[in-house]
């Protein structure tokens, strides 16, 4: 035998147990998606919702972490309002905001685009240093299939990182960049010049933070790993260099397909998502269709 050496391991059984036991809500129906998170809302209309169930609806993203909310009928303005309801909508300063409702961003995906706006695996605007909670996505026009939003778990992720590295990793901070995604001459320029969203950046827009790599939920208490290569550039004091080898691990981690879930949209759908506690990625399978989404960002607390 030539003695080849085994690189493949296998994930040890995994699940975020609200998935198995999802709550009785007094205003609608939730069924979840995958063992790792994700689950579809039924029987709420988003216009006429009470306090108490909007309430119910933050407590099932709390433990869902994702909810895809069909068949709602919004306005702009009535997007905005719900969005309202939940904190402050957070306009994302280097997209084309849409005329007359600053707080949204078009997401458009054309028939010949070749890239999808947010196609890398990232939690939303973690470059701020009050990065946004949730992002939802209101669905205008999507392909018959395809155009899918992922995400992944990153409690699981944190959980699950071996013990020594977890030790390891305890106060460090990590330095969250929109240099990475937005700079002139970055990875997603031709992504934003292709994407009719029409990225607006000059050197005095970009900007970084510093963040915990590991943030502490502020309901749930428990931690999730907060690291993502569209934003994250390095651990504080340490150089790119430096720190790519272990982000690299972290980052291959943190999508391990027993953490994740895919959504999948139709007209009138919205998806929302809580930013502190898993990634998401906009999948970019579906050439020769058009998406279009209102997105809005609802702003959270700073990082610890
Ligand atoms: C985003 O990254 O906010 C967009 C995700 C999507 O379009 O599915």
């Amino acid at each position: 035998m030539p003695g080849y050496i085994t690189t493949f391991s296998y994930q040890s059984a995994v699940s975020h147990v609200p998935q198995f036991a999802p709550r009785n809500f007094k205003h609608f129906c939730v069924e979840p998606v995958t063992g790792a998170m994700g689950a579809v809302v039924e029987g709420i209309d988003l216009r006429t919702a009470s306090d108490e169930a909007i309430a119910e609806l933050e407590q099932a993203l709390v433990d869902h972490l994702a909810l895809m909310i069909h068949d709602q009928d919004l306005s702009p303005a009535e997007q905005i309002a719900f969005a309202r309801r939940l904190g402050r909508p957070m306009p994302w300063p280097f997209a084309k905001k849409m005329e007359g409702y600053p707080e949204i961003t078009e997401l458009i995906q054309e028939p010949h685009d070749k890239y999808a706006f947010g196609g890398t695996w990232h939690s939303d605007s973690c470059n701020f240093e009050q990065p946004p909670k949730y992002t939802m996505l209101y669905c205008i026009e999507c392909p018959p299939v395809g155009g899918d939003t992922g995400f992944a778990n990153q409690y699981l992720a944190w959980e699950t990182l071996d013990p020594e590295l977890k030790a390891e990793l305890e106060g460090v901070r990590g330095v969250y960049s929109t240099e990475l995604g937005y700079g002139t001459g970055s990875a997603s320029e031709e992504v934003q010049s292709n994407a009719t969203t029409h990225t607006i950046y000059s050197p005095e827009q970009l900007n970084e933070a510093l963040h915990p790599v590991a943030r502490t939920h502020p309901v749930t208490g428990r931690k999730a790993l907060y690291v993502n290569d569209s934003f994250t550039v390095s651990f504080e004091g340490k150089t790119q260099d430096e720190s790519l080898p272990l982000l690299r691990k972290l980052w291959a981690h943190a999508i391990t397909p027993e953490f994740c879930a895919r959504l999948r949209y139709t007209p009138g759908s919205l998806a929302i998502w809580d930013n502190r506690c898993c990634l998401h990625y906009a999948h970019s399978d579906y050439p020769g269709h058009r998406r279009h989404m209102r997105r809005i960002v609802v702003e959270g607390e700073k990082p610890v």
